[in-house]
């Protein structure tokens, strides 16, 4: 048996990287997996991969900090699957490199659309959605902040701006779905450097930019920050993320799980 039979997950950025891999092991626990994402070839290509490892999942493509694809996709995910029980708010990009004072406004709404605004929209609608399961379980709300909504880095003002954004977005929309009675919890998740397309295009971006020296360099920085001695790997965030759409965390909601090899506990 599954820990997650019966259920219906929809999981945004899931082309690549953490939500690929949370997609695959949401969908080996049983649960029927929507991925989405802006890029319809590698995500066409991971929803296939994990049909046929992993059980029922497809694929739509949506942006999302589009409003309307929020609502189409909500809806298209119940019409083909008969519900929604897991959100998992995953999609983001990475920093913008460089100090506030060379950063655009343009920039800074760029990565905010898409790392702060997406979250909003996506608790709005699914909480439309899953407010519908009251009578039963409810749903199960996985908000994918960061390291950086906890501690501040420079050079990163908009991502931090949005994922610390997104740390206290998660508690109110957890408190109002506790006070309402619907049965909906909301939870952030805060990983530290995950070894994902996301940083692998970072760190490049930084030593064409010159603010790193090699890239063997700035993985080695990158591993001595986290004490356990290694970057995280998709799947120990999807691990917790497992945990957060499954009933053994029955009792968490608005709660921040740091999944971080001890970056924040210096
Ligand atoms: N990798 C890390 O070290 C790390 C650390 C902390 C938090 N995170 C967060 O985890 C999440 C996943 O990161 P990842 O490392 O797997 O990144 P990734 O780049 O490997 O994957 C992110 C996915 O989001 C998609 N995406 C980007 N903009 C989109 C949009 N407008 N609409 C829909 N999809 C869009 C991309 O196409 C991509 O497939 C992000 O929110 C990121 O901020 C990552």
């Amino acid at each position: 048996m599954g820990r997650l039979d019966g259920k219906v997950a929809l999981v945004t950025g899931a082309a690549k990287g953490i939500g690929t891999a949370t997609a695959a092991l949401l969908a080996s626990e049983g649960a029927k997996v929507l991925l989405t994402d802006i890029d319809e070839a590698a995500g066409e290509k991971a929803a296939d991969q994990v049909q046929n490892q992993s059980g029922t999942a497809s694929f739509i493509a949506h942006d999302v900090t589009d409003e309307a694809a929020w609502e189409r996709v909500v809806t298209h995910a119940v019409e083909t699957y008969g519900r929604l029980d897991i959100l998992v708010n995953n999609a983001g990009i990475a920093p913008k490199g460089g100090p506030i004072e060379d950063l655009s406004l343009e920039d800074w709404r760029h990565v905010t659309a898409i790392d702060l605004d997406s979250v909003f929209l996506g608790c709005k609608y699914a909480i439309r959605a899953m407010k519908q399961n009251a009578s039963e379980s409810g749903g199960s709300i996985i908000n994918i902040s960061s390291i950086m909504g906890l501690v501040g880095q420079a050079n990163a003002a908009a991502y931090n701006a949005a994922k610390g954004g997104v740390r206290l977005l998660t508690k109110v929309a957890a408190l109002e779905c506790a006070e309402a009675g619907y049965g909906i919890r909301v939870n952030s998740v805060h990983p530290g450097f995950v070894d994902t397309p996301l940083v692998r295009n970072a760190v490049s971006d930084g030593v064409v930019a010159g603010r790193m020296g090699s890239e063997n360099e700035a993985f080695e920085l990158l591993t001595m920050l986290h004490p356990i001695g290694r970057l995280g790997v998709p799947r120990d965030i999807a691990n917790a993320i497992l945990f957060l759409a499954s009933e053994e965390s029955a009792f968490m909601t608005g709660a921040e799980l740091v999944v971080d090899g001890g970056y924040t506990a210096r």
